[in-house]
């Protein structure tokens, strides 16, 4: 790969800008400083520094957000925040998010750059199972935990694929949800095909990912090995 296509993948800079710092000769490939931005590097091999600072070279950027409400899953909005607005520079450039959160949705979103992965993970072949806390405006009658488990009608061609609902409090209704598919507001179309309102909706997990205790409106780099937990999770 060329040398100046390296320092842009490991966000150093623009093409232009990572062409002025090896100009400038503050970069080096096996201690050695190139004059020119094309050379080729073998960047499983060679050891390039800037300013004596050796790169790791990371083609693909993971990232984990804690989406806050208010913001829309996209990234540009005219009217709202975006989750890209709470992303570092180096993220911002070619990164993503996987799927969707509605605006009013809290929890946990994937940001990635990584476009075979998240097709992958959106595909209705790949069933990654999704955990929603939730709660309602009235409590969830019984025979819900039944109707998601053998697949609801919520208005689409077919029903919902089998779900795991757990309901938590009658008094201040409120259940978490398991789900294998990524409908446009299928949370809420579930709850909503046996009565209830939602009233406030968070994602905990999205496959093996979890948000632990990571604050709401930041994220977490997270490493490839971590994904690759996702398909394991499927249904
Ligand atoms: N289901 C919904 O209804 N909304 C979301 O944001 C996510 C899942």
């Amino acid at each position: 790969m060329r040398l100046d296509k390296f320092l842009c993948d490991c966000q150093i800079g623009t093409r232009s800008e990572v062409k002025k710092i090896i100009k400038a000769g503050r970069v080096t490939v096996n201690g050695t400083t190139p004059k020119t931005a094309d050379i080729k590097i073998d960047e499983a091999k060679d050891i390039v520094c800037i300013d004596s600072k050796t790169l790791k070279y990371e083609k693909y950027l993971y990232y984990i957000l804690h989406k806050p409400a208010g913001c829309v899953t996209a990234n540009k909005d005219n009217l709202h925040k975006t989750v890209m607005d709470y992303m570092p520079n180096e993220c911002k450039k070619d990164c993503s998010p996987v799927g969707r959160l509605d605006l009013d949705t809290e929890g946990l979103l994937l940001i990635t750059n990584d476009g075979k992965l998240s097709h992958e993970l959106l595909s209705p072949t790949h069933h990654v199972s999704k955990t929603y806390y939730a709660k309602l405006d009235k409590p969830v009658p019984q025979d819900a935990v039944r109707l998601f488990k053998d697949g609801i009608d919520i208005g689409d061609e077919k029903p919902t694929l089998p779900a795991e609902l757990d309901i938590l409090d009658e008094d201040f209704p409120s259940a978490r949800l398991a789900i294998y598919e990524g409908r446009f507001h299928q949370v809420k179309r579930m709850f909503k095909a046996v009565g209830c309102e939602v009233t406030y909706l968070r994602r905990e997990t999205f496959g093996s990912l979890t948000l632990e205790n990571l604050p709401k409106g930041e994220y977490k780099k997270i490493t490839i090995n971590e994904i690759t937990g996702i398909t394991e999770t499927t249904k």
